[in-house]
């Protein structure tokens, strides 16, 4: 049995979670999350304190152990741009205000075991592949299409993160020239498939039809275009309202087309979607399948298969677990 702490940094919440492996198993055994604070080192303080609380509520000892349970590592897992050696946060899109901040001696100092940074969706593709839909897959790709949109890869058995950890990093690219901002681009991946760019869709489009007279479920005016939010539109689809049907029609096709351009490039022999597409399966797919049928080369399009994170909702609790064993392992090589 081996302890395991996990430490997960995100725009919109922080959280801690410690775990512990039973044989290639994971339990977890307690979380807590709490909103992001603006400023870094609050952030920062809060989590130090959370984590000794929960090891401490879980009778679990860090530094030297004396006979109890001890805290084997902390994995950090993040959005990027990061750098995983040197373990310094360098500027993400979406934690504005995050600008080279060193965020693993905090931890290895107070704590005094083994820390690892790893990009989000690097550390949901390890926590999938070891615990959830990607078991026994040699090959393949983790998409967050969360917050943001990122790529963790998972290719001939080993986490691949690129030079400088930058692989990955798919929610920039341009997939057409005018569309919803994401990640500083227009029209980019992460501009239309993530939270905050479906809004962003959803209010262009809304915007048009309220200046044309027209009324809609989900926004009765200009004046609360802003109030418009994802999870609003996705319950308007499925209540079966049209606009917000083809809002989701236009995001699954633009992540069939991102989903096609990772197939043609890398092979995968699965390929896991976490949050959004976890949720909103059923309106998503049917247009995503189309999509990658057309779009993607035949053989690669048949050797792959594409499923929700199969730790569904959890896998970002998960996700510093992953980290904090990937360490220990040296990090690489298939889970033993
Ligand atoms: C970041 C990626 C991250 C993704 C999901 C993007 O904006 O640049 O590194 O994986 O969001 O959080
Ligand atoms: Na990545």
């Amino acid at each position: 049995m081996t302890i395991l702490a996990g430490v997960d940094i995100g725009g919109t919440k922080c959280a801690v979670s410690v775990g512990r492996t039973v044989g290639h198993e994971i339990q977890l055994m307690g979380k807590y999350s709490f909103p992001t604070p603006a400023a870094p080192e609050i952030a920062i303080s809060q989590m130090l304190t959370a984590l000794s609380e929960l090891l401490e509520q879980q009778g679990i000892s860090w530094r030297d152990g004396g006979g109890a349970i001890v805290l084997s590592a902390i994995g950090i897992s993040c959005g990027g741009p990061l750098d995983s050696r040197t373990g310094m946060i360098l500027s993400p899109p979406n934690l504005p205000g995050w600008d080279r901040i060193d965020i693993v001696t905090p931890f290895q100092e107070r704590f005094g075991v083994p820390t690892g940074l790893q990009n989000d969706a690097n550390a949901c593709a390890l926590a999938e592949w070891k615990w959830g839909a990607g078991q026994g897959a040699r090959n393949l790709i983790f998409l967050t299409f969360g917050t943001g949109m990122g790529a963790g890869l998972i290719l001939d058995g080993k986490l691949y993160v690129g030079k400088n950890d930058m692989a990955g990093e798919v929610g920039h690219i341009r997939l057409e020239q005018n569309g919803p901002v994401g990640y500083g681009k227009s029209g980019s991946f992460e501009g239309f498939c993530s939270g905050g760019g479906i809004a962003r869709l959803a209010r262009m489009r809304a915007k048009e039809r309220l200046q044309l007279g027209e009324r809609l479920s989900f926004c009765a005016s200009e004046s609360e275009l802003e109030e418009i939010t994802t999870k609003k539109v996705a319950e308007a689809a499925i209540a079966g309202d049209l606009l917000a049907l083809s809002i989701f029609e236009t995001v699954g096709r633009r992540l069939g087309q991102g989903l096609s351009i990772l197939i043609d490039i890398l092979n995968p022999e699965r390929i896991i979607i976490g949050s959004i597409y976890a949720r909103q399966q059923s309106l998503l797919e049917p247009y995503v399948m189309e999509v990658i049928d057309q779009e993607a080369l035949a053989l690669s399009r048949s050797a792959c298969t594409i499923v929700p994170a199969g730790l569904g909702e959890q896998v970002g609790d998960y996700a510093g677990l992953s980290v904090a064993l990937h360490s220990l392992q040296g990090g690489g090589g298939l889970p033993s």
